[in-house]
């Protein structure tokens, strides 16, 4: 009998302390997998060590390195019997994966590899500069991830579920607007908004599923498609009251960019694209390469943009706990 059968595959998350690595490693151990996690050496900020902590108690391997490093992640891979790796290293190291993509090829045992992605996808929006820079550098991974006929999964997954500020890279960490609602374009374009703990859940449902193998898998779930005005009318109902709205421009949203200020000129090209241009809409996904989440497991549901935005007004409540 193959001695395989039955085994639980053994994920590897890279970037587990990040924002979107969280959410990966949380839904990884929720499941069950055995869980590793690769810690890059250093002092860790308090922040860090905190969600070190949380992770090692539900049941994390911690592992130290870096993937930078070739060889040790050769032995880590190796010794541990890895089958899955899963990147989210941050916009500013995409290119660390080269080396982990060469280690992975010379192991010659990982059964898929989920490079950082987690937005749109790269070989089809062009946002303009500075984000196109980030987008050429996850094309350069994708296209080494081909040359060497890995196993992939590719995530785009879109927006967070949250108020999409168009200077702050991690939005659904701050509340909504409390003041005034500041209005891409003529906000009319519509983004798909995923919470956190969703992308953490489906992403990890893909790693073993045959149907997502060297895919492109889209996240499009029609009960979290809203654009801009609609996502302002959700959070005054949860609130209970209206606010003001400004418009911000195509060309503010430019002028941002062009200003080239790391990551706040990313997140605005970004901006630009999803709200003025529609990249999150403006292609059909039923190439061979591509699967749409929804479709794959409809028996699952997304939390709804209702829910997260709910969850918000708990923590404005918690706020004014502490202030009184
Ligand atoms: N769809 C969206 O709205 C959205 C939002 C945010 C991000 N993203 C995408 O999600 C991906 C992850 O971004 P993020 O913002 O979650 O990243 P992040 O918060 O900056 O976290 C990056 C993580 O990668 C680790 N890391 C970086 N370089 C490493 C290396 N060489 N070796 C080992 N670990 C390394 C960091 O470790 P340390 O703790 O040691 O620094 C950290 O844990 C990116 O592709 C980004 O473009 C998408």
């Amino acid at each position: 009998m193959d001695a395989s059968v039955g085994k639980k595959i053994r994920a590897l998350i890279v970037g587990a302390t990040g924002f979107i690595g969280q959410f990966l490693a949380d839904a990884s151990l929720d499941m069950g997998r055995p869980t590793y996690v690769l810690v890059r050496p250093g002092q860790a900020s308090p922040t860090k060590a905190k969600s070190l902590k949380a992770l090692r108690e539900k049941g994390a391997i911690l592992i130290n390195g870096t993937i930078n490093d070739k060889e040790l992640m050769e032995k880590i891979l190796r010794e541990h019997e890895i089958d899955v790796v899963v990147s989210a290293v941050g916009g500013g190291n995409i290119l660390d994966q080269l080396i982990l993509v060469e280690a992975i090829k010379a192991v010659g045992c990982i059964k898929r590899f989920l490079p950082s992605e987690f937005g749109h996808d790269v070989d089809r929006a062009e946002p303009v500069e500075p984000g196109l820079s980030m987008y050429k550098e996850k094309r350069r991974i994708r296209r080494a991830v081909e040359a060497c006929e890995m196993p992939y999964t590719y995530i785009c997954c879109n927006s967070v579920a949250s108020w999409p500020y168009y200077d702050n890279t991690h939005p659904s960490e701050v509340l909504p607007p409390l003041d005034q609602f500041q209005i891409y374009g003529d906000g009319s374009i519509k983004a798909y908004f995923v919470a956190g703990t969703d992308i953490g859940k489906f992403t990890m449902k893909a790693i073993d599923d045959e149907r997502t193998l060297n895919k492109t898998v889209h996240f499009r779930p029609q009960s979290n498609h809203y654009n801009m005005n609609e996502l302002a009318a959700l959070w005054e109902e949860k609130i209970g009251r209206t606010l003001p709205r400004v418009t911000i421009t195509e060309n503010e949203l430019l002028a941002l960019a062009a200003e080239n200020r790391i990551p706040e000129s990313n997140v605005a090209a970004i901006t630009h694209d999803i709200f003025i241009k529609g990249c999150q809409n403006n292609f059909s996904i039923d190439g061979p390469r591509d699967v749409e989440v929804s479709s794959l497991y409809a028996e699952e549901s997304f939390r709804t943009l209702d829910e997260c935005f709910g969850e918000f007004v708990t923590r404005i409540d918690k706020r004014k706990e502490i202030t009184y």
